[in-house]
């Protein structure tokens, strides 16, 4: 019997919802394999632990998650309690730089029965690799008074290695699946750390000689991602212009509730860790009606990445069922309730594992 253990964070709003609705299927699949069992571990650090500790997570948490095989995450953040910046920062921020999840993960694909929004929508599936490690996610700024004026200042950060580290992984991803690799940059009004991510990206495609490339300004590529999404592959782009992108990708799937991401670790000295692109949603949640879709197929790319690939890909088969049964939950046009979903894709696995 192989054992994998998973520290388990469902964080605020829906998380709460929309990660015990995942463990379900979690643990279904393990049932139906036979051969494999998770062994989950859930901790209640989110903006509520916050108001009663005053932090986000104690102050031994990182060393608690660095023994965990991968960390299964809902979504941090709730405004109404605490100022997103010192949460996201607290803990979701904290872990991806500390755990050195340099790499974030994010596809989007037409998915079978949920309604893009674009009209005549081609079948694309692409892969935004965003790097996750720096770039204009930084701590270095202040704020001053300058006369009777304030200035507040944020730097960018782009380190050789870190551009280098994404786009040799975005590469590495294309020759798995079509072969081209698309750039999002911004070098024509920034001009220190565009024009280097431009001149990073022509020296480390000499590497992949069969891989074809493109690169377009970041304003243009989010036009594109609306009108013609099918003619991408991969996708690398900074933290800021790939959370963006990424947005957008999920908005033509049909909704942000659907789309998943992996934050990874490279090195294999820490944990990497699993959560979907949306956030706590405070607007809809405790109706029961989120979306599930993005948390369980985040749930896929976990178990992918702990080599689990077969089970993943029925996972994936089995919501793409679901959906093209009509059991969908309101925000990609259905009636159906977040439970009803699971119940769903548990009994469609019944029939398939
Ligand atoms: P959001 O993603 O939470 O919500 C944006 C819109 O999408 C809302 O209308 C919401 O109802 C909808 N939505 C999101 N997920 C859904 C789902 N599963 N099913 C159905 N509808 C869904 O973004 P926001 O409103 O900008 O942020 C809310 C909070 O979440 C903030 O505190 C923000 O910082 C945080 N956040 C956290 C993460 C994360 O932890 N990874 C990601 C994004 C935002
Ligand atoms: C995401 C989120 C986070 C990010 C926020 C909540 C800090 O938007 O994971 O996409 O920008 O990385
Ligand atoms: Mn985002």
């Amino acid at each position: 019997m192989m054992k994998h253990s998973i520290a388990v964070l469902p964080g605020d709003g829906i998380g709460n919802e929309v990660v015990p609705a995942a463990l379900e299927v979690l643990h279904t699949l393990a049932d139906l394999h036979g051969g494999v069992k998770f062994e989950t571990t859930s901790f209640p650090w989110n903006c509520d632990y916050y108001l009663e500790h005053g932090k986000m997570m104690p102050d031994d948490g990182l060393s608690i998650l660095k023994d965990f095989e991968a960390i299964f995450l809902g979504a941090i953040g709730d405004p109404s309690k605490v100022p997103d910046h010192v949460s996201l920062w607290g803990l979701l921020i904290k872990i991806r730089r500390e755990f050195e999840q340099v790499i974030n993960v994010r596809p989007a694909k037409l998915m079978q029965g949920i309604q893009s929004p674009l009209t005549s929508p081609k079948d694309f599936d692409l892969i935004v690799v965003r790097e996750n490690s720096e770039g204009e996610y930084s701590e270095i700024g202040g704020r001053i008074f300058r006369g009777d004026d304030e200035i507040a200042i944020q730097n960018n950060i782009f380190s050789r290695r870190g551009v280098e580290r994404a786009m040799r992984y975005a590469f590495q991803l294309a020759q798995k699946r079509r072969n081209h690799v698309t750039s999002a940059t911004k070098s024509n009004g920034i001009v220190y750390t565009m024009p280097f991510w431009d001149e990073v990206f022509q020296q480390v495609k000499t590497e992949y000689p069969d891989v074809q490339t493109s690169s377009y300004h970041i304003d243009a590529l989010a036009a594109f991602f609306v009108q013609r999404p099918q003619v991408f592959d991969v996708i690398v782009a900074s933290n800021l212009f790939g959370d963006i992108l990424t947005d957008i990708g999920a908005a033509i799937m049909g909704s942000i509730g659907v789309a998943p991401a992996a934050n990874i670790n490279l090195n294999g000295k820490y944990p990497s860790m699993f959560e979907p692109v949306h956030g706590s949603a405070p607007d809809i949640c405790g109706r029961g009606i989120a979306n599930p879709i993005g948390q369980i197929w985040t749930l896929k790319m976990m178990l992918d990445h702990l080599g689990l690939d077969e089970l993943g890909s029925v996972l994936l088969d089995a919501i793409e069922g679901v959906t093209n049964d009509g059991i969908k939950t309101p925000d990609v046009g259905g009636k159906a309730s977040t439970q009803e979903v699971v119940e769903g894709i548990i009994a469609r696995l019944r029939n398939m594992v």
